[in-house]
Formats: structure tokens, sequence, C-alpha cells
């Protein structure tokens, strides 16, 4: 696990995209593992200005959300397939075809699950996986208790993660309480993990998973058994290290 503190958020987004612009550079083909909340949007951002000063191109990309909402619809604009196109894809080159985000709204849940989980493995799977943390040590929606074998599935939400995302609701009662996530083992497939903290609030949890032993109860730990997996955080996310 190779740990890299940088001095605020603006760095830790730039350095975030630089690492996908080297990925890409490298492959332009790549799979990329996205993710959504407040820590990836700096990192957005700057991967549209480098698109904009056509320093990387999209055209060949394939993404896949970690992600999404049950019962939200596209068209819902705190679905994260609406976040994902306001804070990213609708400003890039990316193929609209090449997107997967699972849908929150799919009939059968059980099928769209496995289907998304088919779809990445079929895509020879993730190159590049970009993660948050949740206060609690959840990376996904993969709640703490979390069963390090599971694939995409449904999960509930924790209320302590219920209450942290009601900011982008008009009220805690609307916040969906269950999601559909990759689960432990399909991030822990990816070739490449780059997971992104910023600000104090991130900071007892990032001590947490880099000073303590690997558990269920924190989520982001099992990244210690990866080969691959690079954690960004700013200074103040790195205070209590
Ligand atoms: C988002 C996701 C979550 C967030 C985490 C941190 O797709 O899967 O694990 O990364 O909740 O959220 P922020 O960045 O808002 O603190």
């Amino acid at each position: 696990m190779e740990l890299i503190i940088v001095k605020d958020y603006a760095a830790l987004s730039q350095r975030a995209a630089n690492l996908i612009q080297a990925q890409l550079t490298w492959n332009p083909q790549s799979v990329l593992g996205l993710a959504t909340g407040s820590t990836p949007v700096g990192m957005y951002d700057a991967l549209v200005k480098m698109y904009q000063d056509k320093a990387i191109d999209f055209s060949q990309v394939t993404t896949f959300n970690l992600d999404e909402y049950l019962g939200l619809g596209q068209d819902n604009p705190q679905s994260y397939y609406a976040f994902m196109h306001e804070h990213l894809f609708k400003h890039i080159n990316v193929n609209k075809e090449k997107i997967h985000i699972p849908n929150g709204l799919s009939e059968d849940i059980q099928s769209e699950c496995l289907a998304y989980e088919k779809s990445i493995q079929l895509h020879g799977g993730i190159d590049l996986q970009v993660l948050g943390i949740g206060h609690n040590g959840h990376i996904g929606f993969n709640e703490p208790n979390v069963e390090f074998e599971a694939k995409t599935h449904v999960v509930s939400l924790d209320q302590e993660t219920i209450e942290a995302n009601k900011r982008f609701f008009d009220s805690i009662e609307d916040v969906p309480k269950k999601a559909i996530s990759m689960g432990i083992k399909t991030i822990m497939k990816s070739k490449r993990i780059v997971l992104l903290a910023s600000g104090e609030g991130k900071a007892d949890i990032i001590a947490k998973l880099v000073k303590d032993e690997i558990s269920p109860n924190v989520p982001a730990s099992v990244l210690h058994l990866h080969e691959n997996v690079v954690i960004i955080v700013d200074e103040a996310a790195a205070s209590k290290l």
C-alpha cells in the first residue's frame, strides 16, 4: 500500500487526475472504475480541464461506477447516473455506450447485479479503480461487518451513511436506504486501486485504515491484501497518522 500525502484538496485532485491521465496514455482502452461523492469532484474537474486542453482522450475508455441508489432512475438528479453526467461524462468524449452504472430501477435486481459483475469480467476487469472512503470505512457501499467475498449485490446503507449523504437530498427521508454496489471481491479484482480522502473529517478513518489490522469492521482495510493500491490523502486527512 503506497501512501501519498499532499498539501490540500486541490493537490489531491490534480494528483489523482494525473494518475488517470497516465493510465490512459499507457492504455487508451482502459477500463476505469469510478466513484461518486464529494471527494472525486475535484479530480473530475481536473480531468475535464485536461480534456479541454487536449491533454487526455476518453474516446476508447470503458467505465464502471461503483454503485447506484436503489429506486432512483437516471433522470433523478440525486442518482449517481446524474451525478456522473453532471461532473464528468457530459463534458468529455467518452462513448456513452461504454458507460456502465448499475440500474437502480431494474425490476430484477438479482439479474442486474449478476449482469453487472459479468460485464466487468467480459471487459477484462477494471484496470484502475477510484475509491473514496466513508467515515465508517466503507468502500463502494460495502458497510462495516462486510462480507469480503461479496460481488456486486444489494446493500442496506448504515444509518451513518444515510446521515452523511443527506446533504445531497432535501431531507433525510429522501435518502434511499438501499443501493446496488460492487462487492469487495469485485473491487479487489481491479488491477490498480487509488483511494482518495480529504479533510479532517476523514483523519480518524485514515489512521485506522493505515495502522489497524484487516477487519470486516473496516471494509477498506482489505486493501492491505491488494498488491497495487495508492492512497492519496491531503494533510488534513493525514493529521492523525
Ligand atoms: C461513492 C461511494 C462511497 C463514497 C464514500 C465517501 O460512489 O461508493 O464509498 O466514496 O461514501 O464519500 P464522500 O467522498 O462524499 O466523503
